[in-house]
């Protein structure tokens, strides 16, 4: 084996999103029966399970960078675990069994499960700050647009990269307090929200793929789901940009000592520092990027997606399981 070939081994390659699709397709099964039933935690705890058990079969020596948690607090996926069968490429991995764990107890539409790999070491730890503010957006907007303009001016340089009015730009963003007066600038300046319940991750592939209602995503969201997001943009050829946003002095403080920058805008290649993503979503529930998880029959039915940098490839998976196989 030459040398080239035994360090190209030692990366995630092609055929590993296929493997891993089956860990989010078995996540997304095993939360379907808690969908609607109001308890976030159980159906959580369902696509936890299912999702590592599945990983631990996948040819990989992963390290889950963006998990479920601390150690303590979260006994299954945690941040630091090893997981794959312990042969195969040197991955960091960015887990979310669930991102829209509410919308999944509620029976909403947008959740899903999600798993991101890269290279060994290129994942930018943020666990310590668990917000995020975000900027994402399709290719066009490559060395356009930028997070420390005023929202009016990015939805004007956007409009004009993508030669449209900006009155036909659509920008997502989670429908929270904190953004009040993002949703009134972004109106002001002439264009539209789609406010989100819940799902960044969602979100903000939409705006970076083409032939979606949404042009833009933006505003806090969770700083894990900045991560994984990243690995979907870098697979399409998007943009994107985040700030950390700490929720106190602590958290600021303790950011800080984990090598962190605050007010700084971290660019793609910085949140993940290689061009070697793979990003991995299978659909819970309906949403406007994957159906949900459907029985017909006896048959269990799943929709998934696989993104992959190297060659930019976007796969759409659908998957027919057996019922009466799926416990064997
Ligand atoms: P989980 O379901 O994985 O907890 O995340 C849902 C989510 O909406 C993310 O998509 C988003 O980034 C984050 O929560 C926003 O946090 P908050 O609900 O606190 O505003």
């Amino acid at each position: 084996m030459t040398h080239q070939q035994f360090i190209k081994d030692l990366r995630p390659d092609r055929n590993l999103g296929l493997e891993l699709v089956r860990a989010t397709e078995a996540a997304a099964i095993s939360a379907r029966s808690f969908i609607g039933r109001g308890d976030k935690n159980e159906a959580d705890g369902a696509a936890v399970d299912a999702m590592r058990r599945f990983l631990a079969t996948v040819d990989m020596r992963g390290v889950v960078v963006i998990g479920e948690g601390e150690k303590d607090n979260a006994p299954m996926l945690f941040n630091g675990e090893e997981v794959g069968s312990g042969v195969g490429p040197l991955c960091d991995i960015a887990v979310d069994p669930i991102d829209g764990t509410s919308l999944a107890a509620a029976g909403r539409q947008n959740a899903l499960s999600v798993i991101a790999v890269t290279d060994r070491g290129a994942m930018l730890d943020a666990s310590s700050v668990f917000y995020m503010n975000k900027l994402v957006a399709g290719k066009e907007a490559v060395g356009v647009l930028d997070i420390r303009l005023p929202i009016g001016e990015n939805i004007r340089l956007l409009a004009k990269a993508l030669g449209k009015p900006v009155g036909e730009i659509v920008v997502a963003t989670l429908d929270r307090p904190r953004h009040t007066e993002l949703i009134d600038q972004i109106r002001a300046a002439g264009a539209s929200t789609r406010l989100l319940l819940d799902g960044d991750v969602a979100g903000g592939i939409q705006a970076a793929m083409e032939g979606n209602r949404i042009d833009m995503c933006v505003g806090i969201g969770g700083s894990p789901e900045g991560i994984a997001t990243t690995c979907a943009i870098k697979a399409l050829g998007g943009f994107i940009q985040g700030i950390l946003h700490p929720k106190s002095d602590e958290e600021a403080e303790n950011a800080l000592s984990n090598g962190l920058k605050l007010d700084y805008v971290y660019e793609a290649d910085e949140l993940v520092k290689s061009n070697n993503t793979l990003f991995v979503a299978t659909g819970i529930t309906d949403g406007s990027l994957l159906n949900g998880v459907r029985r017909r029959g006896k048959v269990i039915e799943t929709d998934s997606i696989i993104l992959r940098s190297a060659s930019g490839t976007v796969r759409r998976i659908k998957s027919e399981y057996q019922q009466e196989n799926m416990d064997k």
